[in-house]
């Protein structure tokens, strides 16, 4: 049976390289491109299609930092899909991160230097803003627009007769201290990106809970330190081409370097060979890369309990609420 995947954010860095993975895996799949831009989703189809010229490429249009167009590409999907097999929930945005300078430096020498860039715990800062739906938008885009999408995509999802899953490009920069279930969004603070990935940790194992009897597991995923438009963002790309050497170094300690977006994509990929059944909804996958440039995934426990997780389903049912009955 062919199988359905739609990816998120598909048109570069992690996104395309598990595009591309995936095709080589499976061949014989449908992937849907879900992008926001349709002239870049257009050119990595292209792309896709010069190394798998026989591959079924869809594009479809979805800005997952809108409300509208979360609705709307999810009636385009339910009219162009009788189920969904993958939903990789991927598209995401650092918008304006600041580095605290002063700590990267002192960072780099000393013996934090693995976990600081494995983690950037105290290290960026990011300036949000409120979008066009009133929300914050790493909030939007990071998070909330992926669980309306999956919310209107139930019935595709949720089917008596086989498993689909919905994985999450979440980050080791996922951390408990930057999020509040008083302040869902990060309106007061300045890691919003820490705390919309950890929002993902959460929302996780909230979907295992309430959705696994109905045939939906949900998984989560850190690519690992992966250098993308996301990455060069943080920091000037000739920045990241200068510390590279140190980088490689590192590589040889730790393994969370995963560095190239091939590599980035292994636990994504991974997942997509498991029986969803038979994984760990408390467990974080990890994308890892050994010094010699083996390519492996690793579950890792996230920091997260039953109870918030419920609390933070809630509350985003409310807001999903709120939010469609603005429209
Ligand atoms: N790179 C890392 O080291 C790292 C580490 C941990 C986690 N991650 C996560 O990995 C995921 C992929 O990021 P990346 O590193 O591959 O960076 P990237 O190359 O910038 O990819 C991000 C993708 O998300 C898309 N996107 C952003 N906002 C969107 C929106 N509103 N609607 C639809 N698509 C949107 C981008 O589309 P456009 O091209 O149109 O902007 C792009 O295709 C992200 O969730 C990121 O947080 C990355």
């Amino acid at each position: 049976m062919e199988r359905i995947v739609i990816v998120s954010g598909a048109n570069s860095g992690i996104g395309l390289a598990l595009c591309e993975r995936l095709l080589t895996e499976d061949s014989g799949l449908r992937l849907c491109l879900a992008c926001r831009n349709m002239q870049r989703a257009e050119a990595a189809r292209s792309a896709l299609l010069t190394s798998h010229p026989s591959a079924h490429v869809d594009l479809l249009l979805l800005d997952v930092g809108s409300v509208k167009s979360v609705l709307s590409a999810a009636q385009e999907i339910k009219a162009r899909y009788s189920r969904v097999d993958f939903l990789y929930l991927n598209a995401g945005i650092m918008p304006n991160p600041q580095v605290d300078f002063k700590a990267l430096f002192k960072g780099l020498f000393s013996r934090n230097v693995i976990h600081m860039f494995a983690t950037a715990e105290g290290l960026l800062t990011q300036q949000d803003r409120v979008n066009s739906d009133g929300l914050q938008e790493v909030f939007a885009t990071n998070l909330f627009g992926h669980f309306l999408l999956i919310r209107e995509l139930e019935p595709l999802l949720c089917q008596s007769d086989h498993t689909s899953s919905v994985i999450w490009t979440s980050s080791s920069n996922a951390r408990r201290s930057a999020f509040s279930l008083e302040d869902i969004q990060h309106k007061k603070g300045k890691e919003p990106y820490s705390s919309s990935k950890y929002a993902s940790d959460l929302l996780s194992l909230a979907l295992n809970q309430h959705m696994n009897s109905r045939g939906l597991y949900s998984s989560v995923v850190c690519p690992g330190m992966v250098m993308t438009n996301l990455t060069y963002g943080i920091l000037p790309q000739f920045f990241w081409i200068l510390i590279m050497p140190i980088m490689w170094l590192i590589r040889l300690f730790t393994n969370t370097f995963t560095i190239t977006p091939y590599n980035g994509a292994e636990a994504l990929l991974w997942l997509f060979l498991q029986k969803p059944q038979y994984l760990d909804p408390r467990s974080k996958y990890h994308s890892l890369t050994s010094g010699l440039g083996k390519n492996y995934t690793q579950p890792r426990k996230m920091d997260i309990d039953d109870s918030m997780s419920a609390d933070f389903y809630l509350e985003l049912t409310e807001l999903e609420k709120e939010v469609k009955k603005k429209l």
